[in-house]
């Protein structure tokens, strides 16, 4: 069916062999005989094929490169361990990821630190273990990081994340706008810059910019990089700030959306080389997340009940938005674990009594009875790592590796505990 083998066009690990969808060479109704729905798949392969296209693609067009995964994306540890083994830095905003990178082996020298509002404890810790790339947001964080740095007879490192100045339109579209909280306008991060170059404990060496997700446009690019040259060239003429290291944050679209959007990641690496000017005197920090997880991660899932109500058909399937959080970025794609050709247009939702809980509010044209299977894609980003006992435990998680093994690697929540662990207060007295 052309609307299935369309859906599935960017995602090299699924095929469909006499009907029957095969993820990563292993059929999925054999992978569903073992495990009970519902549940994640994790695919180490795709998350290292991301890696290697987006590093391969940086290497080429610039000297020095550091890709550091962002750990809000999805903090499970196997995916952490994967990073670090394939030699990626990490980024945290807390001190929860910062324990979790610790655990998974990166050192602090490899951990960007990142976050408007990080505690003294938070940055006492870090410090105190050589964290390497400290992201500064504000007059007043900085002036806490300089005192925790002269108590330690340190010189700390900093790079301030800054808000840059785009085009109103270009700024409309953005997540991250001007007058969010996060970041600092260039205006402020100058004083900031000026005030770290004065202090015998800091040093102003980098340069930081975030300022959305699931980015697809080479064009954004472009007028986000001629920017951070101009702002770059004024540090480094006007104020002699030296900048060692541009971290061009996250927010690339996972590998299948720009793959199916035509964005080319050689080109994305070509505008950020013909862009900065002296950019091989400098190490270029990306910190993706979305990217890097997003399509690396199916979740499998049973249809429960079918029903039709005022002229639409539904189908509710065993995993719903407590887990499958509905953000305005996620575009979760739901596909069958067997194509039983044309059927009438359904939407497919979750099990929980919210509105909101719909995998996408696209219908699908595909046969879809009770108890079939449905594998819902691009579920990697922002769903574990953000996922809530709402109504229903949080499903397992198992690794498809890459000789077809199938292993747990999280447990899902036990009914009965999440039952305990409300009224765990009686267990107290
Ligand atoms: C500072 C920073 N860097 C990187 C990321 C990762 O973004 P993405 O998952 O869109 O790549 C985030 C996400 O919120 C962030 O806040």
């Amino acid at each position: 069916m052309k609307e299935i083998e369309d859906k599935i066009k960017h995602y090299p690990y699924l095929k469909y062999e006499e009907d029957l969808l095969h993820i990563s060479k292993k059929p999925s109704l054999s992978i569903v005989e073992k495990i009970a729905t519902p549940f994640f798949l994790y695919l180490p392969e795709r998350f290292e094929h991301n890696y290697t296209h987006l590093k391969t693609a940086l290497s080429k067009h610039v000297a020095k490169s550091h890709i550091s995964y962002a750990i809000k994306a999805n903090y499970l540890g196997r995916v952490l361990q994967q990073a670090k083994s394939l030699n990626m830095n990490a980024e945290a905003m807390s001190l929860f990821e910062l324990l979790l990178a610790e655990r998974a082996g990166f050192n602090f020298n490899q951990i960007v630190f990142n976050g408007p509002a990080k505690t003294v404890q938070e940055l006492e810790l870090a410090m105190t273990k050589g964290i390497q790339y400290l992201n500064v947001e504000s007059m007043n964080e900085l002036q806490t990081i300089e005192n925790i740095a002269k108590a330690k007879e340190l010189k700390q490192e900093i790079t301030i994340r800054i808000h840059p100045l785009l085009s109103e339109e270009t700024e409309k579209k953005l997540l991250i706008k001007k007058n969010s909280k996060l970041g600092i306008d260039y205006d402020r991060a100058t004083k900031l810059y000026k005030y770290a170059k004065n202090s015998p404990h800091l040093e102003p060496n980098g340069v930081h910019v975030h300022v959305g997700t699931n980015l697809i446009s080479h064009s954004f690019y472009e007028e986000l990089f001629v920017f951070m040259n101009k702002y770059i060239k004024e540090l480094v003429n006007k104020h002699g700030i030296e900048i060692e290291y541009l971290n061009l944050g996250g927010g690339l679209a996972s590998k299948s959306t720009l793959d199916s959007n035509g964005f080319d990641l050689n080109r994305y690496a070509e505008q950020i080389s013909t862009s900065i000017e002296n950019v091989d005197n400098m190490t270029v920090i990306l910190e993706p997340g979305r990217y890097l997880v997003e399509d690396s991660f199916v979740a499998v899932a049973k249809v429960l009940r079918t029903k039709s109500s005022w002229g639409r058909k539904w189908a509710f399937i065993d995993i719903g938005a407590n887990s499958l959080i509905p953000m305005r970025y996620s575009h979760y794609l739901a596909v069958p674990g067997q194509n039983k050709g044309k059927g009438p247009y359904c939407r497919i939702g979750g099990p929980l009594c919210l509105p909101v809980d719909v995998i996408s509010n696209e219908s699908v044209s595909y046969q879809i009875d009770e108890e079939d299977l449905i594998m819902v894609l691009n579920c990697g980003a922002y769903t574990l790592s953000m996922s809530e006992q709402f109504g229903y435990p949080r499903p397992a998680v198992y690794e498809l590796d890459t000789v077809g093994e199938i292993k747990i690697i999280k447990k899902a929540d036990i009914v009965e505990d999440m039952v305990k662990e409300a009224f765990s207060f009686e267990n107290d007295s």
